[in-house]
């Protein structure tokens, strides 16, 4: 089954008889279409792609599945919906609750005479974690070119280059290769490590810094994302400790992510190896996210979600520690859920390299 026919089922399944997609994740994942704005309007039976001028032959040429309509100034999009739910006879509508704001709400239900507005969870979110070999395939191709990008940069990582100067290595070394950068990469040094989402600045590289390097890239729409960390010089026994733990939190949890378990308590865990070091009080976030066609796909690994494993998911693992003044470590890594576990799809070495 394609993800637009395992959606079809769905609607059937939940007695839902319309559904209008508008989060250009679920989007891109239904339609294969990647402009910036677009809905889908499906039935258990039918359904369309509905776009602007803009982008009226990049969907005929990206939605395959389905007949894709554009609407052009003076129409308005709500009067568009409008033609497109009449000549589709839909007369209950489920939107997505995450997506409509309430004044499109208003201003919609006031144009759609005669229709129900359903807001509701739309239920691509669930779906979208589970991956269709293809999806698996793709990422897997976005983790080696994420790979490569780490060992072309290597001998670039030294002291004197700005992290801006390497932010510019990593959108060009995609971009000669055909792809995209997935998400704003983070090169973080010194205390800026400590920083988790540290924006890329013209402070040089200088010898005794921790630099982390957070990128990723996409191929056809499917993301990769991998982040490591290096000592600039020679490392000192701070920053092994550290370094040390960290990894054998990442690692440990790698080991531990498996079908049937639950999310949760794999975030727990690397809070329990941190703290053998008396490190988890400077590990903030959570410990990943799914990863498909955004960054930041369904799913958490985290310790305020109930999260069941599932066979075909795919995750990141990300544990950090971040100590304000002195610097910051995080391993990242991407992980499909298997039948005997899970496969790791990023490759760069993890030992702790001083360059
Ligand atoms: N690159 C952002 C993250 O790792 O979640
Ligand atoms: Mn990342
Ligand atoms: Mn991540």
């Amino acid at each position: 089954m394609n993800n637009l026919q395992r959606l079809q089922a769905n609607l059937r399944e939940n007695s839902i008889p319309a559904l209008m997609v508008s989060n250009m994740g679920n989007v891109q994942w239904l339609t294969g279409f990647t402009g910036s704005f677009g809905a889908a309007l499906i039935t258990p039976d039918s359904g369309r792609m509905l776009t602007d001028s803009r982008y009226t032959v990049q969907a005929g040429e990206q939605v395959q599945d389905l007949p894709s309509f554009s609407f052009a100034s003076p129409t308005s999009f709500v009067e568009f919906l409008h033609r497109h739910v009449s000549e589709l006879d839909i007369s209950t509508l489920h939107i997505d609750e995450s997506q409509v704001t309430v004044g499109s709400y208003h201003s919609w239900t006031k144009v759609l005479k005669g229709v129900t507005l359903v807001p509701d969870e739309d239920p691509i979110h669930k779906l979208r974690m589970v991956k269709t070999a293809r999806e698996v395939a793709l990422v897997q191709e976005a983790c080696q070119l994420a790979d490569a990008c780490l060992e072309f940069l290597l001998p670039k990582i030294k002291v004197g280059v700005t992290e801006n100067e390497l932010l510019l290595e990593i959108e060009l070394f995609f971009r000669r290769n055909g792809s995209v950068i997935s998400f704003p990469p983070i090169v973080a040094s010194g205390e800026r490590s400590a920083r988790p989402h540290g924006v890329p600045s013209d402070k040089p590289l200088e010898t005794g810094d921790f630099v982390t390097f957070d990128l990723g890239c996409k191929i056809q729409g499917y993301c990769s994302d991998i982040t490591r960390t290096f000592v600039i010089g020679k490392a000192t026994e701070r920053h092994k400790e550290v370094y040390a733990q960290v990894l054998k939190a990442e690692t440990s949890c790698i080991e531990a992510l498996k079908a049937g378990v639950n999310g949760r308590d794999v975030d727990a865990l690397a809070r329990r190896i941190l703290d053998e070091k008396g490190l988890a009080k400077y590990f903030g976030h959570g410990l990943g996210h799914g990863l498909g066609t955004l960054v930041h796909d369904s799913g958490r690994l985290s310790s305020t979600v109930d999260q069941p494993i599932e066979l075909g998911q795919i995750w990141t693992v990300e544990p950090g520690v971040y100590i304000e003044g002195f610097g910051g470590v995080r391993i990242e890594d991407d992980v499909v859920i298997t039948e005997t576990g899970n496969e790791i799809l990023t490759h760069f070495p993890k030992e702790l390299l001083e360059l």
